[in-house]
């Protein structure tokens, strides 16, 4: 089985049709799942909607372990850090920084994990948008910040010495995934430079945007994904 987590964008996506909605219940409370065949899609924001600060990971990545996903391709939206990362195209990071906020399963017992991103993941989903031709980078540092709010120009002028993309929710979905052992990979939808990074100044217009503009080819690869395990 092969789990897909998505934002904002996909809530009235059209490629869902047809795919039966399952409740699960966790120990974190109840998730939503829309099922077809092998597939599974998970909204990560929740019904009714939870900002990015409030997303119910621990019953997300919980109740993926639970219907026995063996892979999860997540769809994130990020900030570019860099001029060369442009918005409109997809990035697949190789590692992380988190260092504000940092979820567990493991409250009541002494285990650590050495966190890592599944390459073989990740070069499987650079593999699977060649023939699409999206315009996709492997490889890349992504770094979590809190929202809901964005950066200010200040707290981008340091992150971009770090890292090179800026997103609210990869890093905590990640971190879970390795602790239940479900391999992990996100493509990146690159939907604006980062707060100062351009001297345009940031908009949510403009975020928009780009959501909507890369959601065909996220649409495509899904689609692309789920057939080719029919
Ligand atoms: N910062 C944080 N998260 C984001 C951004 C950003 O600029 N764009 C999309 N998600």
């Amino acid at each position: 089985m092969i789990g897909f987590i998505g934002g904002t964008s996909l809530t009235n996506s059209t490629i869902f049709k047809g795919w039966h909605q399952n409740s699960i219940e966790t120990p974190y409370g109840t998730v939503i799942l829309k099922k077809r065949q092998s597939s599974v899609f998970l909204q990560r924001h929740g019904s009714p909607y939870l900002p990015p600060h409030r997303i119910n990971h621990h019953a997300n990545i919980w109740a993926m372990k639970h219907i026995g996903v063996e892979e999860i391709i997540a769809i994130n939206s990020v900030g570019s850090l860099k001029h060369a990362i442009k918005p409109g195209t997809f990035l697949i990071p190789d590692d992380f920084i988190s260092i504000w906020y940092i979820p567990t399963f493991f409250n009541d017992k002494m285990q650590f994990t050495v966190p890592r991103m599944d390459t073989e993941s990740a070069d499987r989903l650079y593999r699977q948008c060649e023939p699409l031709k999206i315009p996709v980078k492997k490889g890349g540092i992504y770094i979590q910040t809190q929202g809901p709010r964005l950066e200010t120009k200040a707290e981008i002028g340091m992150l971009k010495r770090f890292g090179d993309i800026v997103g609210m929710t990869m890093a905590s979905e990640v971190t879970l995934c390795l602790e239940c052992g479900i391999p992990y990979a996100s493509i990146c939808s690159v939907d604006n430079y980062c707060n100062g990074i351009t001297k345009i100044p940031l908009t949510m217009d403009e975020i928009q945007k780009n959501v909507r503009n890369n959601l065909q080819n996220i649409e495509r690869l899904i689609d692309s994904i789920h057939q080719g395990r029919l």
